[in-house]
C-alpha cells in the first residue's frame, strides 16, 4: 500500500518565487486499484507523484510504501514512474536495448532480461518483430509504448503514469489505454493515473482524487465525482461528454461509458 499522510510542499521557500504546490495531502491506495489523480494544470499532480516516487524530497508529512519510507532505496524496485512524454527519453539503438536497460542495471541474467523484454512488449501490445528496430523508426504511439515497456520490465508493484496519453492520436491513445488497463491491471499492479481527461477516468479508474491549487477537493469513485458538478466546476474540470449529453437530454441517470448511455437512452425510448 502507498500511504500518503499530511504531505505539504512548497517550491523555492524563502524566495520571492515561493510557491506552495501541495497542502495537507493524505490518501492510501488499495491493492490492485487504478487511482486517478485529476486536476487542472498547475494543481500539483506532478509534484505529488514525484514525492510519492521519492524524486522530490519530502519536507512535511510522510509517505510509506509497503511500510518503507520513500527515503529507503528499496522503494525504487517497487515503484515505476512514467513521466509525461516518456518517449523523449529513449536513447538506445534498438527497442530491445531500450526496454532492457533498467533490468540490465538491476543485474539480472541475460535470460531473465530477455524474458522481461518479451513480456513487457506483450503487455503494451508491441509486436515482438519490432525488437531490433531503432525507436526512431516507430510511430509516436509505438515509441510511447516502448518507453512504458521499459518501466514495466522492472516489474513494479506500483505503476505511476503522468498523462500517459497526452499528445497521442485517438487510435494510439485507445490502444495504449486498453493495454494498460487490461493486461497490466490484470497482472495485479496498482496504478496511479494522472490525468485531466474525465473520459479516461470514467472508463478506467476505480477511485479518483481531485486536486485544486494543491488541495484535495474530492476523493471517491468516478461515478460519485460526476454527480458533483460543483466540485468539477471548482476544479476547472468538465464531466465526460457522455455525462454531459445525458444532462442535456434531461435524463437524471448517470452513464460512465457509451454502452451504459445507450442502454439508458434506449430504455427511455421504449
Ligand atoms: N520546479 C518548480 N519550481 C517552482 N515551481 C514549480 C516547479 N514545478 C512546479 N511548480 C509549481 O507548482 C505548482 C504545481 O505544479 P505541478 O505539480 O507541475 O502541477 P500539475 O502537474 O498539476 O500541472 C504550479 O503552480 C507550478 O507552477
Ligand atoms: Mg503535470
Amino acid at each position: 500500500m502507498i500511504s500518503v499522510k499530511d504531505v505539504s510542499y512548497t517550491y523555492m521557500t524563502g524566495t520571492p518565487f515561493e510557491k506552495t504546490a501541495l497542502k495537507n495531502i493524505s490518501f492510501d491506495t488499495a491493492q490492485g486499484e487504478v487511482l486517478a489523480i485529476a486536476g487542472h494544470t498547475g494543481s500539483g499532480k506532478s509534484t505529488l507523484i514525484q514525492i510519492v516516487a521519492g524524486l522530490i524530497k519530502l519536507t512535511s508529512g510522510a509517505v510509506e510504501i509497503d511500510g518503507l519510507t520513500v527515503a529507503d532505496k528499496k522503494i525504487r524496485r517497487l515503484v515505476g514512474i512514467v513521466f509525461q512524454y516518456p518517449e523523449h527519453q529513449l536513447f538506445e539503438e534498438t527497442v530491445e536495448r531500450d526496454i532492457a536497460f533498467g533490468p540490465r542495471n538491476f543485474g539480472l541474467s541475460e535470460a531473465e532480461v530477455s524474458a522481461r523484454v518479451e513480456e513487457a512488449m506483450r503487455q503494451v501490445g508491441l509486436e515482438a518483430g519490432l525488437k531490433n528496430l531503432s525507436p526512431f523508426e516507430l510511430s509516436g504511439g509505438q515509441r510511447r509504448r516502448v518507453a512504458i515497456a521499459g518501466i514495466l520490465a522492472l516489474k513494479p508493484k506500483y505503476l505511476i503514469l503522468d498523462e500517459p496519453t497526452a499528445g497521442l492520436d485517438p487510435l494510439a491513445k485507445e490502444n495504449l489505454l486498453r493495454e494498460l488497463f487490461g493486461t497490466v491491471k490484470r497482472s495485479g499492479v496498482t496504478i496511479i493515473l494522472v490525468s485531466h481527461n474525465m473520459e479516461d477516468i470514467a472508463r478506467f479508474a476505480d477511485n479518483v482524487i481531485v486536486l485544486a491549487q494543491g488541495e484535495i477537493l474530492f476523493k471517491g469513485t468516478p461515478r460519485e465525482l460526476f454527480a458533483r458538478e460543483e466540485i468539477l466546476a471548482r476544479a476547472g474540470l468538465e464531466p465526460p461528454p457522455i455525462t454531459q449529453l445525458l444532462r442535456k437530454l434531461n435524463i437524471d441517470e448517470q452513464a460512465l461509458t457509451l454502452d451504459e448511455a445507450e442502454k439508458i437512452i434506449l430504455k427511455r425510448r421504449l
